[in-house]
């Protein structure tokens, strides 16, 4: 049995991975801490092999220090915040990935090949209107991959948030006469938990920490 506490347990993602990590015959749902449930993450750490962290961009790195300085393992879904701090923390692993779902992970993948077959492109990434950071970080990561795989500059990318979004994103490439639109659409939040599971089983075992991004658990 894995132990697993979430961080972030009252929030819109947390509250799915609580029901998740309840649902999964290997692991044992430890602790939920949260400020809008009056329980700290330092509470919950003692019984936890595992955190998962679904907070805000402004907490979440203080949490995984936290986490590893304990010994207990984290897999990060939080974006729109600075990694590099995270490159000299020893003592557990960190696993982060921007987008927690395989049709996400797929889109990236296919928008980093046609990248290097196409002469330019642009991302739409579309959202709630409660998400705190723009661009998203898997239209940062997707532009990312974009780049690299094609030794082109990253392509622009474009923010709308709306109430009645939860998380998509578009990639647009055009050259002569043709464009190329990738979509991928998380219409639920169930989308993500099958590959928050993923990282919660592999998290002891990365090849090297931090490890970015779920292709690498794939
Ligand atoms: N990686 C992915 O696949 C993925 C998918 C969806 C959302 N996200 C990201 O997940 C994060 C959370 O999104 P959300 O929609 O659930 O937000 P939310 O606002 O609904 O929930 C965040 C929760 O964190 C709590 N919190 C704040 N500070 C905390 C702390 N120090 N310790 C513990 N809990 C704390 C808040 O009280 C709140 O309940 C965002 O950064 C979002 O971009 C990632």
């Amino acid at each position: 049995m894995i132990r697993v506490a979430v961080a972030g347990a009252a929030g819109k993602m947390g509250a799915t991975v609580c029901a998740a990590v309840e649902g999964a015959d290997d692991m044992q749902l430890t602790g939920r801490a949260d400020p809008a449930l009056g329980t700290t993450l330092a509470q919950v750490l003692p019984d936890a092999d595992v955190v998962v962290d679904f907070t805000r961009p402004d907490t979440a790195l203080a949490n995984a220090l936290q986490c590893v300085e304990a010994g207990v393992h984290v897999v990060i879904g939080t974006t729109g915040f600075e990694l590099e701090p995270l490159r000299d923390a020893r003592g557990a692993n960190v696993f982060v990935a921007p987008n927690f779902a395989i049709g996400a992970v797929l889109m990236m993948k296919f928008a980093a090949e046609a990248a290097r077959h196409m002469a330019k492109a642009e991302v739409i990434e579309l959202h709630h209107d409660q998400k705190l950071d723009a661009p998203s970080g898997t239209a940062k990561r997707t532009a990312e991959l974009m780049a690299e795989a094609s030794g082109k500059p990253e392509p622009p990318i474009h923010s709308v948030r709306l109430p009645g979004l939860v998380a998509h994103q578009e990639v647009i490439l055009g050259d002569l006469g043709q464009t190329l639109t990738i979509r991928h659409d998380s219409i639920d939040r169930a989308s993500f938990m099958p590959g928050v599971l993923l990282a919660v089983r592999k998290v002891a075992d990365l090849p090297s920490s931090p490890l970015v991004g779920l292709e690498h658990l794939l």
